[in-house]
């Protein structure tokens, strides 16, 4: 799937919101620059923007002021992960050395601040308060789910109920706080928000598995592979990998090598498993966008929700 396709009916608005994001990330203090060249905005997929979009149009709202908020949403991503690679000590993002990995955790973490505060200035500005409140609330539950997830570091029995909790908090949270921003747009039927609601919390749990996938599978997410590993961080795969009786082959990891871990990911089909997982996920979230008349919009949904099923970065 390419993702080009995606963007192809959003294209004037994802550059318009690339545009604002490259202006607000920028200060005259010139260390500000050197992070923002570890946190480079045109190397991000920029999904949550093109999702807002997308959903934002499937919904009837007018284009107006998308750019702005698309670009606000994006900011405070990337906050999150400014933060998020502090926490899991990561070392490579978006094929770049990582903030804390150049500059240490103390700048990141101001930096992280910087991000998120200024996400929040470029909605407090042009009075969007339910934006505020969105992000605010996302935000909120992602932390939690960070922290839930830390407590959870290197719990070996940790069941996929907590699992689904954590990456609900986490990641889900976000997708879908923008989809029911975009629902209750000017000009967007408000009474489907809690529809878009339900499908950006699916959305984001198909992201969020398939992220999980790509930290063993991927060579080329543009992040440290077997960060998950070396963190502790007992994720769908892993939970499966343990089921089926592979602890001990993921403690040797660190001596032996990531190979026979692997090989035991493809006798016990742990990607084709986890796939039918998503597939839960994956058939409500067509189901949702089948119920809206064909549009370009909708065809773009459609293989944003393909490329997210599968993906290799
Ligand atoms: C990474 O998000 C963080 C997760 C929630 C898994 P993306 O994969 O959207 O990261 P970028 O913005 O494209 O770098
Ligand atoms: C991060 O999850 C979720 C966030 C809210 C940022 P991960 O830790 O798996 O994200 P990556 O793999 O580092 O992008
Ligand atoms: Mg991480
Ligand atoms: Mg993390
Ligand atoms: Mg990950």
């Amino acid at each position: 799937m390419d993702y080009r396709k995606v963007q192809e009916p959003i294209l004037p608005l994802l550059a318009a919101a690339e545009k604002v994001l490259a202006r607000k990330i920028g200060s005259p203090v010139g260390l500000i620059s050197e992070l923002g060249r570890c946190t480079p905005v045109a190397k991000g997929k920029k999904i949550r923007a093109a999702f807002f979009f997308l959903l934002a149009r499937l919904n009837g709202a007018h284009d107006e002021g998308l750019p702005a908020l698309g670009a606000a949403i994006e900011m405070l991503h990337l906050s999150s992960l400014v933060h998020d690679d502090i926490v899991d000590h990561s070392t490579r993002r978006r094929g770049e050395r990582t903030p804390n990995h150049h500059f240490g955790d103390t700048l990141s973490v101001l930096w992280g601040d910087f991000l998120f505060i200024t996400s929040i200035r470029m909605l407090t500005r042009d009075g969007h308060r339910d934006a505020v409140d969105m992000l605010a609330e996302a935000s909120r539950q992602m932390i939690e789910g960070q922290i839930l997830e830390y407590e959870n570091n290197f719990n070996y029995r940790l069941g996929t109920r907590t699992y689904y909790d954590i990456i609900r908090k986490k990641t889900a949270s976000l997708f879908s706080g923008i989809a029911a921003l975009a629902a209750g747009l000017p000009g967007a039927d408000a009474r489907r928000v809690p529809g878009f609601r339900r499908f950006g919390q699916d959305f984001g749990m198909i992201f969020q598995i398939s992220d999980d996938l790509l930290d063993i599978f991927s060579e080329r997410s543009g992040k440290g592979r077997f960060q998950d590993l070396k963190e502790g961080k007992v994720t769908l795969p892993y939970i499966l990998l343990i089921k089926g009786g592979a602890l001990p082959l993921i403690r040797a990891c660190e001596r032996s090598g990531p190979e026979p871990l692997l090989e035991r990911c493809r006798s016990l089909d742990v990607q084709g498993r986890s796939l039918a997982v998503i597939d839960r996920y994956h058939r409500r979230c067509r189901a949702f966008l089948r119920s809206f008349p064909p549009s370009p919009c909708r065809d773009s949904l459609e293989s944003l929700l393909e490329f997210i099923r599968y993906r290799e970065y």
